[in-house]
């Protein structure tokens, strides 16, 4: 008989609130203890600055609680809050204060990750534009770069201290310092770095426990490898795993190689750790990555089975800090993306990036709630290897043989209550059947899908009673008024047993479904299918309370939401998101969303007769299992009409590439050092466009020279990112365009882009005198990554020379890129076209001189052309529409690309050619939902074929009846 285990822990702690009051964040080597309690963290990673609407961190957020997180891990970006040195803007879109706020209100943890490199496919990995033109080397302890970096802490820190969980007002319960830092892991260069920035952030008043995490598992960065001012305790060790989906998943803890000792922590007296792990994956340019399939294919190569199976094994190796990156991707809008990626950072996350919920949410949903209503799991050890079987095959059993080809298992058991739990992993992609034999004389058996795991569990308390083991996963347990329900999980049809200790015979009513049951003993067994309704209600059998036994396929798993209020935890089934519950009185007030026509039904605490659902109350009636459940209903979202984009107009620009084109007012490019890590050509001046205070976007330089002598050619040799490109003119006419190639799955990691173009010129000494002006235009995309510590971010971007075949004229050379930094927008707002300097692109721009157009346009020009309209939208207020633009070509072959202004906002860039997105996200709050708004398209097109755009049009990504209430985000008309 299988072995009963000790009494039951106490429930999980609940979700955090800022109560004011103060409280403890420490740890052993099994996991965080939050007032001494443990809590397995089960977190999702988002970037605040990859949605520019701060109403919709409350949707991301409180989508992320609904299904299971309990905690938010985010990067804080320098470069999106520092147009300057000295200079730090924490307002509007960037505000980092009022996202710690709707966290904490939310009831997630925070991890705080500032950097002050972050890598995460931003420009520069994170660093300002203006950190490329500065002495010293970043990610060391050189001084120059050390003080830029405290200027950088001291402004997020002090914000950071007011929302610090410790302290009780606030959520923040780690703070990472660095990212993958994994050069200088030895000289002084690095450690004394690490040690300055542990001091610092410390000094700031951050007294939570700090981290780092490791590029993959190597003990770098452990507690005790560099100075933390003599605190050991405080300093945790974590490490990122980003493994083939392909490949089995990687034992990183007590089932690898070493064993617990430098196993899933590689630092034996801090708790398995993974502050990334791979949720998804991004897409370069070309989409490179997936076969141009884009971040559906991301989503599908890492899917629903692939999170089971990968993170169930990572629990399994003592993994009790769990960040999924991402969650939520988001939009690297404006020039925020690293050059490697395109403006869609979806990254095939769980929540995709018009924030709807994708398949992916379903084991999260189910893997975070058990993991908050289950608290043996906090504290695991490895326990002796368990005999599986093929069930109805060959006895493994008889033969002593511990596991079976392709089937991986793991069992682990909590050395307090010797409660067990057992990975089941099915590494091939045949559906199997395996039998687990929990002991000598008790077997289950149990389905594990091809390419799929699940989880057993034996001895774990349910409420007021004990499992004694269930083939089925449990997903939940809770109170609810006066019974318990628990909640298993499985796929519809197959069957379970679950068991169940009684001290004596309970009574038993199936309420819903099939289901059998007998008493036998000790315990009481319940064999039933998952679907979506087999619900069992146990009473009696010596427990004081009754256990309502829920059996659930995925489905119908991800319409049960637990929230627990300070009145008593609540249960719902049914909508399509339940996003807060509050007990006032006799009355619970729910709000959520609904898609199509929903069941409500709620289990909640004692005293509560009457169901409010967004604000409107719902007739119910009580149900035999003790829920009240709605009479009719709930409404899905209605139908959204999304207009034509008509009306637009037309104006091409570049006036720069004209000879008379009056460049006085440009900057002089006069220097003759730099401090970027390409070489400033010998004898001529500095053209890179950082050296000038150019960071962003496009760069325009005119060169004047005297004639005098006979050119056949001119070469411009220049640098940028992927997709960069250059097109020149010579006294007003086009030389041409020459374009960086596009990248393959090899070269695109291959770093610093740079390449000479050549162009036929003549500049005949009798006819040509001069004076001549050579106009050239360098879309120089972003700087590198700092991923190696080598200044990277460093590379040149723009001209880096320019050089006349047969002549060798003295040229002087001006320079133009983007105006001061838009102060509402922020300095990755834009670059230096015409346009952009003009305000062309702002909702307040005077274009009704320009003439009318129509799509699809066919011109062929080399330059830079500007398209604008208005739309009305009249998005029902209860309604959240998620919209998006989708621009696409019946020829794509046509060399050209768009930058996407809504409202001024740079929402992305479209490359034709290169793709492979089609469709922006527009977030609801710069896209006004209800009235009006200014699309403005500034189209580059390389004068080698005629350009679109072909068509562009509106398109609906998602809707639900709810949502959060959205506030418009300022849109300045004009520059100030
Ligand atoms: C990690 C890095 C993240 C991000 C990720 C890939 O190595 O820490 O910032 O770049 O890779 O998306």
């Amino acid at each position: 008989m299988y072995a009963a285990a000790t009494a039951p822990t106490g429930p999980a702690p609940g979700p955090p609130a800022p109560d004011g009051r103060p409280h403890t964040v420490g740890f052993d080597q099994y996991s965080l203890l939050i007032d001494g309690k443990r809590v397995v963290l089960w977190s999702g990673e988002v970037h605040p600055f990859r949605l520019p609407s701060p109403s919709l961190w409350r949707d991301v957020l409180q989508k992320m609680r609904a299904h299971g997180y309990n905690a938010v891990s985010i990067y804080v970006s320098w470069n999106y809050h520092s147009p300057a040195p000295g200079s730090y803007d924490f307002t509007g879109v960037r505000d980092l204060d009022l996202f710690l706020r709707i966290a904490a209100e939310t009831g997630l943890y925070v991890i705080l990750r500032p950097g002050p490199y972050i890598n995460a496919e931003v420009d520069a990995g994170g660093f300002p534009g203006w950190l490329t033109a500065t002495e010293g080397t970043a990610r060391t302890s050189d001084p120059t770069y050390l003080s830029y970096v405290d200027e950088w802490l001291t402004a997020v820190d002090r914000i950071a201290a007011r929302h610090l969980f410790t302290r009780g007002d606030g959520t923040i319960v780690l703070y990472q310092v660095e990212n993958e830092y994994a050069d200088h892991v030895t000289s002084p260069l690095g450690r004394d770095y690490m040690a300055h920035l542990y001091a610092k952030v410390r000094a700031d008043g951050i007294d939570v426990p700090l981290f780092h995490n490791d590029k993959g598992r190597n003990g770098h960065w452990a507690p005790g490898t560099f100075d933390t001012g003599g605190e050991t305790g405080r300093w945790l060790y974590g490490f990122d795993g980003y493994p083939s989906p392909s490949a089995p998943p990687p034992d990183w803890g007590y089932f690898g190689v070493g064993g617990v000792k430098g196993g899933s922590t590689a630092s034996p007296r801090t708790p398995g750790f993974v502050p990334e792990f791979g949720g998804g994956w991004f897409d370069p340019w070309g989409g490179a990555e997936f076969d141009g399939k884009g971040y559906a294919e991301s989503r599908r190569t890492r899917d629903a089975a692939y999170e089971r199976r990968f993170y169930l094994t990572n629990l399994a190796n003592g993994i009790k800090l769990h960040n999924v990156y991402m969650t939520f991707g988001g939009t690297s809008w404006g020039w925020l993306p690293a050059p490697i990626v395109y403006t869609s950072y979806d990254y095939g996350a769980a929540l995709d990036e018009a924030r709807q919920p994708t398949a992916k949410l379903v084991p999260m949903h189910q893997l975070g709630h058990l993991l908050q209503s289950v608290p043996e799991l906090a504290k695991l050890d490895r326990a002796d290897d368990v005999t599986i079987d093929e069930a109805g095959g060959e006895g493994g059993a008889d033969l002593g043989i511990k596991g079976i080809e392709g089937i991986k298992a793991y069992h682990l058991v909590n050395p307090d209550t010797k409660a067990h739990f057992h990975v089941l992993r099915n590494d091939t992609s045949d559906d199997r059947r395996v039998s687990l034999h929990l002991d000598s004389e008790t077997s289950v058996t149990v389905p594990v899908p091809g390419l799929d795991a699940r989880l057993i569990a034996t001895g774990i308390a349910l409420g007021r009673r004990r499992l004694r083991y269930s083939s089925a996963q449990p997903m939940l347990w809770l109170t609810a008024g006066r019974q318990d329900i628990a909640v298993f999980t499985g796929r519809p049809g197959d069957p379970t047993e679950t068991l169940l200790e009684c001290a004596s015979k309970p009574k038993v009513t199936v309420l819903e479904g099939t289901a059998r049951y007998a008493y036998t003993d000790g315990a009481l067994r319940v064999d039933a299918e998952p679907g979506a309704a087999a619900r069992v209600l146990v009473e009696g059998g010596g427990a004081t309370a009754p256990l309502l036994l829920l059996f659930a396929d995925d489905e119908a798993s991800a319409r049960l939401w637990r929230y627990d209020t300070p009145s008593g935890s609540v249960l719902v089934r049914g909508p399509a998101l339940l996003r807060t519950a509050t007990v006032r009185g006799t009355t619970v007030h729910l709000a959520g969303d609904t898609v199509k026509d929903a069941d409500l039904e709620v289990w909640a605490p004692r005293g509560v007769s009457d169901v409010v659902w967004n604000r409107r109350t719902v007739r119910t009636r009580a149900t035999a299992s003790g829920s009240l459940r709605a009479v009719r209903r709930l409404p899905g979202a209605p139908k959204v009409t999304l207009p034509a984009l008509t009306g637009w107009r037309r104006q091409a620009e570049n006036p720069e590439s004209a000879a008379d084109f009056d460049d006085s007012a440009w900057r002089t490019a006069d220097r003759t050092s730099s401090y970027s890590t390409t070489p400033v050509p010998t004898g001529g001046p500095v053209l890179f466009s950082d050296d000038y205070g150019f960071h962003y976007g496009d760069v325009w330089y005119r060169g004047r020279f005297e004639g005098g002598s006979v050119a056949d050619t001119v070469s411009f040799s220049y640098v940028t990112g992927t997709q960069g490109l250059l097109m020149a003119w010579l006294d007003g006419k086009p030389l041409g365009t020459h374009r960086m190639p596009v990248p393959d799955k090899k070269t695109v990691r291959k770093g610093t882009w740079s390449a000479t173009a050549t162009f036929p010129v003549e500049v005949r000494e009798t006819t040509d005198a001069g004076p001549h002006v050579l106009a050239v235009l360098v879309r120089r995309m972003q700087h590198d990554e700092d991923g190696k510590a080598n200044d990277s971010h460093k590379a040149g971007r723009g001209l880096s020379s320019v050089t006349f075949n047969g002549a060798s004229p003295e040229v002087s050379w001006r320079i133009q890129g983007e105006a001061a930094p838009d102060p509402v927008r922020g300095p990755l707002n834009n670059g230096g076209l015409y346009g952009e300097r003009n305000g062309w692109h702002l909702p307040g721009f005077a274009d009704g001189r320009w003439p009318a157009a129509d799509f699809p346009r066919s011109e062929r020009r080399q330059g830079v052309t500007w398209y604008r309209t208005g739309f009305r939208l009249t998005v029902d207020p209860e309604v959240d529409a998620s919209i998006g633009l989708t621009l696409t070509d019946d020829d794509p072959a046509r060399a050209y690309r768009v930058q996407i202004f809504l409202n001024g906002w740079n929402m992305g860039q479209y490359i034709n050619d290169v793709g492979p997105q089609h469709t922006f996200v527009l977030p609801n709050g710069v896209l006004n939902t209800r009235g009006p708004n200014t699309l403005a398209l500034a189209v580059l097109s390389d004068g080698t074929t005629s350009s679109g755009p072909g068509k562009v049009e509106l398109t609906l990504l998602g809707r639900a009846a709810g949502g959060v209430p959205v506030t418009l985000v300022d849109s300045p008309g004009r520059r100030n």
